[in-house]
């Protein structure tokens, strides 16, 4: 098997991936609010040779009917959620090879305005980062704080395809690859023939302007998305580079990987064109036992009020109130569908019970895969896993920060490259590259051929 990507996954709040791991007396993660707790990590995962680092973000939080959720507020699980962008040039100057993927709403703020601030992160990372495209999870809330109506599930998705071309066009439109002159003696900065005004008249959004920034790096940043819904794959074969899908059943998780390489291919895209990585949960120690003794501790973070309240924020449906001996009888959600058709009974298999479904999301996450043992069994896992499913690589989730972390440096990395399952350390005096060559070291830093926001170039 290849060598796989690895991605460590983050958001700007408390808490882990399964309970509120933030009372535990190693975690740090409650110190969030701190630039130091940030760079002391982004710093680590540099040195150990990790791909990048996905920061997480939403506006939404858990509510029900305009309700905040108590136990989300008192646990610390959605609530509180800072922004990430601010800090990824921070963590650019501390990190030389580290990618940093890093999450927008296609609902909150205008296309351009997503451009020019993700360009020029780009410049200031030098060609490190990556836009995570969502449509916003717990989107009845995010709707609600911006002042909006809840736009349903798949026009959502729509408008978010126009979204993504106005900032293609700007980014690849705006400026040709020889228009920065920079010619001190001539007093010329830039040659007015090769930077173009753009037009875009789509049919959610418009936009008549220029990218007001000299080409960055990558140009595009690294196009990432991880909706898993029908209309999400058919988004991700449109626009993605890379997708983060939901861990959980191999055979489930096998068809998405499957769903998203036919999307693509729908577009005129190869099928090896996306890197498709799996949100993952790796508890190791070096036994096996000390392993499970994490695990079980974890679990003790882990209430069921916490779990309905994350489930309820993400889905809109919420398990406490409905019958514990029944399934779930909800078949769709305007809100993210990905938890909810997850749960609904595939393969000629019944569709779980309410009670089952809670104690399965107490103990898994919204993202479903939890792999415990010594570092040669996860290790084991994670290859059987990506044969079983097709993944190329993991989005490592954390339980305690950094300790979930330093258990995959110290524990599992070694072991992983020693099967040639993570690519080795690059050699101290080997240039950095972009994120895109990163994820795709025979391309280019710029969007591939065979990506339609290539054709979206100016001078062509
Ligand atoms: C690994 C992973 C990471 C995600 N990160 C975010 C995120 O940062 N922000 C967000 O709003 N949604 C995030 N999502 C959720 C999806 O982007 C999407 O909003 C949700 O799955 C609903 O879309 P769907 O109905 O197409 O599944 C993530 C999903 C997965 C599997």
């Amino acid at each position: 098997m290849a060598a796989l990507s690895f991605g460590i996954f983050q958001y700007i709040g408390p808490n882990g991936t399964v309970g509120s791991a933030w009372q535990h007396p190693e975690d740090t993660s409650a110190e969030f609010t701190t630039l130091s707790h940030w760079t002391a990590l982004a710093e680590k995962f540099d040195a150990a040779g990790l791909d990048f680092l996905f920061l997480a973000d939403s506006y939404g939080f858990p509510a029900l009917d305009g309700e905040l959720l108590g136990a989300a507020v008192r646990e610390g699980r959605g609530v509180p959620q800072g922004d990430p962008m601010p800090l990824v040039s921070a963590l650019a100057a501390v990190t030389r090879r580290l990618g940093f993927i890093v999450t927008t709403s296609t609902t909150v703020e205008a296309p351009a305005a997503n451009a020019r601030r993700f360009a020029t992160l780009d410049h200031f990372t030098d060609g490190r980062v990556g836009w995570n495209i969502v449509t916003g999870s717990s989107g009845a809330t995010a709707a609600a704080l911006m002042g909006k109506e809840l736009i349903s599930h798949d026009l959502r998705y729509d408008m978010a395809d126009d979204y993504v071309d106005v900032n293609l066009t700007l980014w690849e439109g705006s400026w040709e690859d020889d228009a920065l002159v920079r010619d001190k003696e001539a007093g010329v900065y830039a040659d007015p023939e090769k930077v173009h005004l753009v037009h875009h008249d789509g049919p959610y959004f418009r936009t008549d302007g220029i990218l007001n920034l000299p080409p960055s790096p990558q140009r595009t940043p690294l196009l990432v998305q991880a909706g898993a819904s029908g209309r999400g794959r058919q988004f991700a074969g449109r626009n993605a580079e890379a997708v983060f899908v939901g861990g959980g059943e191999p055979a489930t998780v096998a068809r998405n990987v499957a769903g998203i390489r036919e999307s693509a291919v729908a577009e005129g895209r190869p099928a090896d064109s996306i890197r498709i990585l799996v949100g993952a949960l790796f508890i190791t120690a070096p036994t096996s036992e000390e392993a499970w003794a994490k695990h079980a501790q974890m679990l003790e973070l882990s209430t069921p009020e916490g779990a309905a309240a994350i489930y309820a924020g993400n889905t809109g449906v919420d398990l406490l109130a409905l019958d514990p001996d029944r399934p779930i009888a909800q078949t769709s959600t305007e809100m993210g569908q990905s938890n909810l058709e997850r749960y609904l009974g595939k393969d000629g298999k019944p569709a779980p019970l309410v009670r089952d479904i809670l104690e399965n999301f107490r103990r898994t996450g919204i993202n479903g895969s939890v792999f415990v043992g010594s570092p040669e069994e996860v290790a084991d896992q994670i290859e059987a896993f990506a044969a079983e499913t097709g993944v190329d690589g993991y989005l490592v989730q954390p339980h305690l920060t950094p300790g979930t972390y330093d258990d995959l440096i110290e524990l599992l990395l070694p072991v992983l490259r020693e099967r040639g399952l993570a690519a080795p350390l690059a050699a101290p005096d080997a240039p950095p590259t972009t994120l895109r060559e990163r994820l795709f070291p025979e391309g280019g830093p710029h969007l591939p051929a065979t990506h339609r926001g290539h054709g979206f170039r100016a001078g062509r």
